[in-house]
C-alpha cells in the first residue's frame, strides 16, 4: 500500500492505521519503526521517533532539508536527539510541531544588592520553516522585584515583557502567575528568534531574604504550574511531572506557499517518493511526507481480511481473497468467506433475505428520522407564526430605525446561549416563567425569560409591546433586545443587569456597605425617572403596572433600571385610563384599581410610593409577623406619620445620614404617593423632580462629614442625638433568611420564605 504518513487530510482509515502503526512502534521495541522514516534511514534517537521529513544525521540525506537533520549524540545514555547542529534537544515531534527543551534565564543577587550570578538567554531558530508558536507558548518572569524583556523579530522587530512584584511571600500564591511574583505575557505570532533580558527596580535588596534570584522563560503554558514562593527562592524544575518546560515550535516546509502554488512556481519542496499535503494554518506553508509500501498483511490490526482469507500485499494496498472452496469478498465487515458447502443455494438466499431485510431497516429508519425532523421544523415555523413572527417581521420592517435595535432570534441560538435551558443557569423563578442567563456566540451575556403561558388572545398585544419596549431607550430601564418566537411560548432577551434586585439589597440581613442613604436617594430618583419617562416621553405611555423593589435591578455600578414589562399596559394617547384585569403584587398594589379596575398611571405613583417606604424603613411591603395593623406597610408608614413617631419606623442608617428636611420631605411625598385618591397622588414626574431636586439637598447639619464617610459601612451604633431614642424599641425587622432573586419576570415573585 502506498501510505502518505502524517498526513491529516487522509482518510480516516489511513489516518487510523497511521496512528496505530506510530504508537506500536513507541511502545513496543520489536516493533519495525522503520516504515517512519525515510527507507534506509534511522528511525529512532533514544526514545524519539523520528519521521520524515525529519531524519537522523547531519548531511546525511534522510531529511528533506538540513534544516530538519536531527543530531543523534550518542555520547548521552539514552542517546539525545538535537535540532539542527544546534544545542536544542529535541523532546517530541508531531504533525505540526516541534518540542525542545528550555532554557530559563535567570539573575541572582547577594544580600547588598550586587549580582552574583545572570544567565541571559537567546534562541535563534534556523530558516523559515520553523517558529515560536504563538498560541502554545508564554513568556514568563518569576520574581518579586523584576520586569524582564522578550525582544525578537518575526518580520517585524518586537519587544514586550511584564512586570512581577510584591513584597511578603505570603502574597504569592501557588497557581496563580498574574502579577504578583510571577507574570505572563504572549509572543507574536511567527516569531522565530529572540532574546530575553532580566532587569532589576531595586536590585533584590528588599525581597532578598525571599527571593534571592529572579527567572523568565519562553514556554508551553499548559505545561507550566507556578508553585509560589517555593519557585521564588528556587526554580527548579526538579519535583514536577516533567524537570523542564518546553517551547513549542510549528514547522512548516515550503514559504507562504500551498501545494499547488509550490507546483506552480516549480518551487516544490516535496521530492520523489513523498506526497505534498497542504495546511490548514493561516501561516501558509505546507508539508511533505513519506510514500512507502507496509505489508499490511503481516499485521492482521492493518488489514480486514477475514481469518478465512488469504491477504495479498500489493504495492499501496492489499487483497483479501478467499480460498478455493469458500466464496465472499474476504472482508471481516464484508461477508467474509464462507465455506461452499451442499447447501450453498440456502446460504445464498438466506444472505439475500437478510440484506434486503437490512436495506429495509435501514429506509425506514432513515425515513422516521427525516420525518421527525421535518415535523420539528414545521412546528417552530407554526409556532412563530402562531405567535406573530409575520406581524413581528412587518413591525420591524415597516420601522426602519427599530431595524437594529429589535433583533429576532432563533430557537437553537438560545438554546444553545443556555446550554439548552440548563439548571445551573437559572437566574430567578417567578409566577410568570423562568429567567435564564445565555451566553451569545460573540460572548455577550444576556437574561431569557421563558414565559410560563402564553393567552393566544394577546399576541397582538405582546408583539406590540416588544416592538415599542424595543426603541425604549432609558439608562434606567432594562433593554429588551430582542425575542424568539419559534418556540410555544414566546422567549425574550433582556441585557443582563448583574447585581440583583433592589428588594435583595433592601432586605438583605445586616445591610451592605455601599446602601447609603445617599445611594438610596439616587436609586429612587433614577427609577422615579425612568417611570415618568415610559409614562409621558415614550411614543405611546406605558404603565408598567407591577412597579416594585423586586423589579428594580441593579448593574455592576449600582445603576437602577426597571425591568419586567410582562404586565405592562399601552395606554392610547387619547385615553388617560383603561380598564383591565386587576393585576400586581400584593402590597404594592394600588387600592383604588384593585376597586375600580381602572387602569392609570397613578396605579405606578402608588406602588413607587410602597417602593420609597421600603428604602426609608427596610422593612417588607407586607410582612405576616408584624402586628395586625402594623402588617401593611402603607398603613404602617401613614399611621407613623400621623402619629408623629415616624422616626421610630425609619431604618437607623437612614436618620443617620440624611438631614432632617431629606427624610420629611421624602416621607411627605411617599405619603401624597400613597394617597387613596389617585388623582390627588402626584405625577411621576413631578415625584422625580423631587427626589432629584432632595439629592442635592444640603446633608447632614449636625454630623460631620468625615467621621460619616468613616463609619459607613460599618453599621455602627447611631449618633448620640438618637441613641436615647433607638434604644426604646427593638429595631430588627429581618424575619428568616432572605435570598435574593434576580427577576425579568412580572408579578408573583417572591423571595424564599417571604411571606405570600
Ligand atoms: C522488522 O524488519 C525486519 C527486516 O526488515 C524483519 O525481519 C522483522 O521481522 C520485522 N519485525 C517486525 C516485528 O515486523
Ligand atoms: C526512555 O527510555 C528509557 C530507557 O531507554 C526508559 O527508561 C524510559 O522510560 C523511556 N521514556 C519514555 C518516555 O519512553
Ligand atoms: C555530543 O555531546 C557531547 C557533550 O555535550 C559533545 O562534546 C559532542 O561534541 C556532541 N557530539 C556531537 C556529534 O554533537
Ligand atoms: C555583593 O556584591 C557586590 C558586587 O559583586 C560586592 O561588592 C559586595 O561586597 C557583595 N556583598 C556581599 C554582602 O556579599
Ligand atoms: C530590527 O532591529 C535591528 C537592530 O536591532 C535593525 O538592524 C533592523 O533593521 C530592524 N528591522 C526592522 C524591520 O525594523
Ligand atoms: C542596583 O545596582 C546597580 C549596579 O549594581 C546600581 O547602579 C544601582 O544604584 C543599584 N540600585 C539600587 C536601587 O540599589
Ligand atoms: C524535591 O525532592 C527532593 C527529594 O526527592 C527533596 O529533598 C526536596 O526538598 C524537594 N524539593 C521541593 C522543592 O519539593
Ligand atoms: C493555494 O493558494 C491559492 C492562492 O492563495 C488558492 O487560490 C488555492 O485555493 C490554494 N489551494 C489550496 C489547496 O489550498
Ligand atoms: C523512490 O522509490 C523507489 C522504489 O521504492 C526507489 O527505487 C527510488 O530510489 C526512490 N527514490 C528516492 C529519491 O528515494
Ligand atoms: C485482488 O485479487 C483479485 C483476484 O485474485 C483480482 O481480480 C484483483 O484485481 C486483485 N486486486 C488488486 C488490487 O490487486
Amino acid at each position: 500500500m502506498k501510505k502518505a504518513m502524517f498526513s491529516p487530510l487522509g482518510s480516516f482509515f489511513l489516518l487510523l492505521s497511521c496512528l496505530s502503526l506510530a504508537s506500536t512502534a513507541s511502545t513496543s521495541s520489536t516493533a519495525n519503526a522503520t516504515t517512519i522514516a525515510k527507507p534506509g534511514c534511522q528511525s529512532q534517537c533514544g526514545n524519539l521517533t523520528v519521521p520524515y521529513p525529519f531524519g537522523i544525521g547531519i548531511g546525511s540525506g534522510c531529511s528533506i532539508d538540513p534544516v530538519f537533520d536531527i543530531n543523534c549524540n550518542t555520547s548521552f545514555n539514552p542517546p539525545k536527539p538535537f535540532l539542527e547542529t544546534g544545542n536544542l534537544e529535541v523532546i517530541s515531534l508531531s504533525d505540526t510541531q516541534i518540542r525542545i527543551k528550555n532554557w530559563v534565564a535567570s539573575r541572582c543577587y547577594n544580600q547588598t544588592g550586587g549580582i552574583t550570578s545572570e544567565n541571559i538567554v537567546w534562541i535563534d531558530l534556523p530558516a523559515y520553516y520553523l517558529t515560536f508558536s504563538d498560541t502554545a507558548n508564554k513568556f514568563t518572569v518569576i520574581g518579586c522585584d523584576d520586569f524582564a524583556l522578550i525582544s525578537g523579530s518575526e518580520g517585524r522587530n518586537f519587544t514586550s515583557g511584564c512586570v512581577s512584584l510584591c513584597s511578603k511571600s505570603e502574597d504569592v500564591l501557588s497557581g496563580y502567575c498574574s502579577g504578583i511574583g510571577c507574570c505572563q505575557t504572549s509572543i507574536p505570532k511567527g516569531l522565530k528568534k529572540f532574546l530575553t533580558s532580566l532587569s532589576t527596580l531595586k536590585n533584590h535588596t528588599t525581597v532578598w531574604p525571599f527571593d534571592p534570584c529572579s527567572y523568565a522563560f519562553l514556554g508551553e503554558q499548559d505545561v507550566f504550574n507556578f508553585r509560589g514562593a517555593s519557585d521564588l527562592s528556587d526554580l527548579s524544575f526538579m519535583n514536577r511531572t516533567r524537570d523542564y518546560v518546553p517551547v513549542v515550535i510549528d514547522w512548516v516546509v515550503g514559504k507562504n506557499q500551498n501545494c499547488s502554488q509550490a507546483m506552480n512556481s516549480n518551487a516544490m519542496v516535496c521530492q520523489q517518493n513523498s506526497t505534498c499535503v497542504d495546511l490548514d494554518s493561516s501561516l501558509g506553508g505546507y508539508r511533505c511526507s513519506c510514500n512507502q509500501d507496509i505489508n499490511e498483511c503481516a499485521n492482521s490490526n492493518m488489514n480486514d481480511c477475514d481469518t478465512n482469507a488469504i491477504c495479498i500485499d500489493t504495492p499501496g494496498s492489499y487483497n483479501c481473497t478467499c480460498p478455493h472452496g469458500y466464496f465472499g469478498d474476504g472482508r471481516k465487515d464484508g461477508h467474509g468467506c464462507i465455506a461452499v458447502n451442499s447447501q450453498f443455494p440456502v446460504v445464498k438466499f438466506s444472505l439475500g433475505l437478510s440484506f434486503g431485510f437490512l436495506s429495509i431497516v435501514i429506509a425506514i429508519t432513515w425515513l422516521y428520522f427525516s420525518i421527525k425532523k421535518r415535523k420539528r421544523f414545521k412546528l417552530r415555523e407554526k409556532f412563530f407564526e402562531q405567535n406573530g413572527g409575520m406581524l413581528m417581521k412587518q413591525q420591524i420592517s415597516s420601522n426602519q430605525g427599530g431595524v437594529e435595535s429589535s433583533k429576532i432570534f432563533t430557537a437553537d441560538e438560545l438554546e444553545k446561549a443556555t446550554n439548552n435551558y440548563a439548571e445551573d443557569r437559572i437566574l430567578g423563578r417567578g409566577g410568570y416563567g423562568v429567567v435564564y442567563k445565555g451566553i451569545m456566540h460573540d460572548q455577550r451575556i444576556v437574561a431569557i425569560k421563558k414565559s410560563r403561558i402564553m393567552d393566544e388572545s394577546q399576541i397582538e398585544q405582546f408583539i406590540n409591546e416588544v416592538v415599542i419596549l424595543t426603541q425604549v431607550n432609558h439608562r434606567n430601564v432594562v433593554k429588551l433586545m430582542g425575542c424568539c418566537l419559534e418556540t410555544e411560548v414566546p422567549l425574550l432577551v433582556y441585557e443582563y443587569v448583574s447585581n440583583g434586585t433592589l428588594f435583595h439589597h433592601i432586605h438583605k440581613n445586616g445591610g451592605i456597605p455601599w446602601f447609603s442613604w445617599q445611594n438610596r436617594l439616587r436609586i429612587a430618583s433614577e427609577a422615579a425617572g425612568a417611570l415618568s419617562y415610559l409614562h409621558s416621553a415614550a411614543s405611546m405611555p406605558i404603565i408598567h403596572r407591577d412597579v416594585k423593589s423586586a423589579n428594580i435591578l441593579l448593574d455592576d455600578n449600582y445603576t437602577a433600571k426597571i425591568s419586567d414589562f410582562g404586565a405592562s399596559r399601552l395606554v392610547p394617547l387619547d385615553q388617560t385610563q383603561v380598564t383591565t384585569l386587576v393585576q400586581g403584587t400584593l402590597g404594592y398594589l394600588d387600592p383604588e384599581y384593585f376597586h375600580t379596575s381602572q387602569l392609570t398611571e397613578k396605579s405606578d405613583v402608588y406602588s413607587f410610593g410602597i417602593v420609597l417606604a421600603e428604602l426609608l424603613t427596610r422593612k417588607k411591603p407586607i410582612c405576616m409577623e408584624r402586628t395586625q395593623e402594623e402588617r401593611n406597610l402603607a398603613t404602617y408608614f401613614i399611621m407613623s406619620i400621623k402619629e408623629n413617631r415616624l422616626f421610630q419606623i425609619l431604618d437607623p442608617r437612614v436618620i443617620r445620614e440624611g438631614t432632617l428636611e431629606q427624610l420629611q420631605a421624602v416621607a411627605e411625598l411617599v405619603k401624597r404617593c400613597l394617597n387613596m385618591n389617585g388623582e390627588d397622588r402626584p405625577t411621576m414626574k413631578e415625584v422625580a423632580m423631587e427626589l432629584e431636586g432632595l439629592r442635592k439637598f444640603a446633608r447632614h447639619p449636625w454630623v460631620n462629614q468625615e467621621i460619616q464617610e468613616e463609619t459607613e459601612g460599618l453599621m455602627s451604633e447611631p449618633s448620640d442625638l438618637y441613641t436615647v431614642q433607638m434604644n426604646s424599641y427593638n429595631t430588627s425587622t429581618t424575619h428568616g433568611e432572605i435570598s435574593g432573586q434576580y427577576s425579568l419576570d412580572s408579578g408573583m415573585i417572591f423571595p424564599i420564605n417571604s411571606p405570600r
